[in-house]
């Protein structure tokens, strides 16, 4: 079962607390940097099992990156890349697939192994491909690698058949090191899609549109390094921690947020009868009482984040009334329902529907963590939980939170690893 940890229910947190540097923005501006000619040096980098996949993916490729003192990441790229992605780290860590578009730009020739599916869904990489083919390259598969080539890019006008974060990301890289203009059409508009549309810009890429559904970018012959690049904080980390305050009645302010990032989920928690109080960049939440329940649905931002679902849900399993709760982002993103329920949770599902009858209390049980965000729901719901809970599975926690028991710890929760 792994690590584990256990929580004694019943505690109030209140206090402040920072959000780490944005895991799903580090991730491919990590991959971007393969681009990159000399140093580039990343900021506001939390230790992440996700990061560390991610060093060692851009080692195997050629280049030399490393954590440094504090929460920086120093690489260095030479001239020369490698053009093949390992296997074993392709498929430990989906994200890796963004080194495609950079190797494909870079050195005319990809060669990377398709990434598994995971717990949450099958996870394909179709529209990845098809944005490359758009772009002149040639796919082809051969022994569980996509092999993608074309000596040079040349830009087009593409229109992504859905949002995809990933392959809007991919695209972005590409489009950079390709000949003439790219439009990209219908692409996500996720903040950290943001970040690495800035860092791009940093490091030369001549983009505009960033945050809109349509990203322009003229073709660079190269990009360069980038001295000092601080990378946002993870908003979904600060969601998870203003949830924490709104299911033990507490009251906790999240520093060095960007607002408008979070407002989707603010605007839930006012509905759930949460005080909320929003300032320059922190906001504050304020549990008052039993929450209310409320329906919502999961959509491309700037609607409400599918990986702030699992959180919610923890919220809504003691909310007073019914609340149903669609995703439409992944096709099976509600394990964390089953282990919910063990604690007491009063949820069925219908297809990509859930409906959750809040309950006055959950009761501690032992539970069991099946990817990142159902660990945090999971270890939302042990602080209101009676009695004490253990949590197994630690490992998914750990790709996307640093420290999170820690935090929680010095806001008054009773954690013990
Ligand atoms: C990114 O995954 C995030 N990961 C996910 O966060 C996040 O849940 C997701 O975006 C949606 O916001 C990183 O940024 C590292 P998508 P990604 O491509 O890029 C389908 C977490 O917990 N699809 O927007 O994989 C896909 O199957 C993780 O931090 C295709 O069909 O998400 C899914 O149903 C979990 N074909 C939907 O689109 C494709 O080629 C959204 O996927 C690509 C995607």
């Amino acid at each position: 079962m792994g690590q584990r940890l256990t929580i004694e229910g019943g505690f109030k947190l209140n206090g402040t607390v920072e959000a780490a540097g944005a895991k799903n923005a580090i991730l491919p501006i990590m991959a971007a940097s393969l681009m990159l000619d000399g140093t580039t040096v990343l900021k506001n980098i939390p230790y992440l099992n996700d990061v560390s996949i991610m060093l060692r993916m851009l080692n195997a490729l050629g280049v030399r990156a490393e954590y440094r003192i504090g929460d920086e990441i120093h690489i260095v790229n030479t001239k020369k890349i490698r053009h093949i992605a390992p296997y074993d780290l392709v498929t430990s860590m989906r994200a890796s697939f963004f080194v495609a578009g950079p190797i494909l730009a870079k050195v005319g020739f990809a060669k990377v192994p398709l990434p598994g599916g995971c717990s949450i869904g099958a996870r394909p990489v179709d529209l990845h491909l098809k944005g490359f083919e758009k772009l002149g390259a040639k796919i082809s598969m051969e022994h569980g690698f996509v092999q993608i080539e074309c000596k040079q890019l040349i830009g087009d006008r593409h229109r992504l058949d859905f949002p995809s974060v990933g392959a809007t990301e991919n695209l972005m890289m590409a489009a950079c090191l390709a000949k003439g203009t790219t439009v990209l059409e219908n692409v996500a508009r996720e903040p950290e899609i943001e970040d690495l549309g800035n860092f791009l810009i940093a490091a030369g890429a001549k983009m505009e549109g960033l945050g809109t559904s349509t990203i322009t970018i003229e073709g660079q012959d190269t990009l360069k390094g980038i001295p000092s690049y601080p990378i946002i904080a993870d908003r979904i980390e600060a969601g998870t921690l203003l949830i924490a305050a709104a299911i033990t009645n507490g009251d906790i302010t999240v520093n060095n947020i960007v607002l408008p990032y979070i407002e989707p989920l603010l605007v839930l928690l006012e509905k759930t009868g949460c005080t909320v109080e929003r300032f320059e960049n922190s906001v504050r939440v304020k549990g008052n009482g039993r929450p209310k329940a409320v329906d919502f649905t999961t959509e491309p931002h700037p609607g409400f984040p599918t990986d702030m679902q699992a959180q919610m849900m923890a919220l809504l399993s003691v909310a007073e009334g019914k609340s149903i709760i669609k995703e439409n982002i992944f096709e099976n993103r509600f394990m964390h329902v089953r282990e919910l329920m063990r604690m007491g949770a009063n949820i069925s599902i219908e297809d990509q529907i859930a409906v959750v009858t809040g309950v006055e209390k959950l009761s501690a049980a032992e539970v069991k963590i099946t990817d990142l965000r159902a660990g945090a729901a999971l270890i939302l719901a042990g602080l209101v939980a009676e009695g004490s809970t253990t949590v197994y599975g630690l490992k998914h926690l750990k790709r996307g939170y640093y420290n999170l028991p820690k935090k929680l710890n010095n806001l008054g929760a009773k954690i013990i690893e």
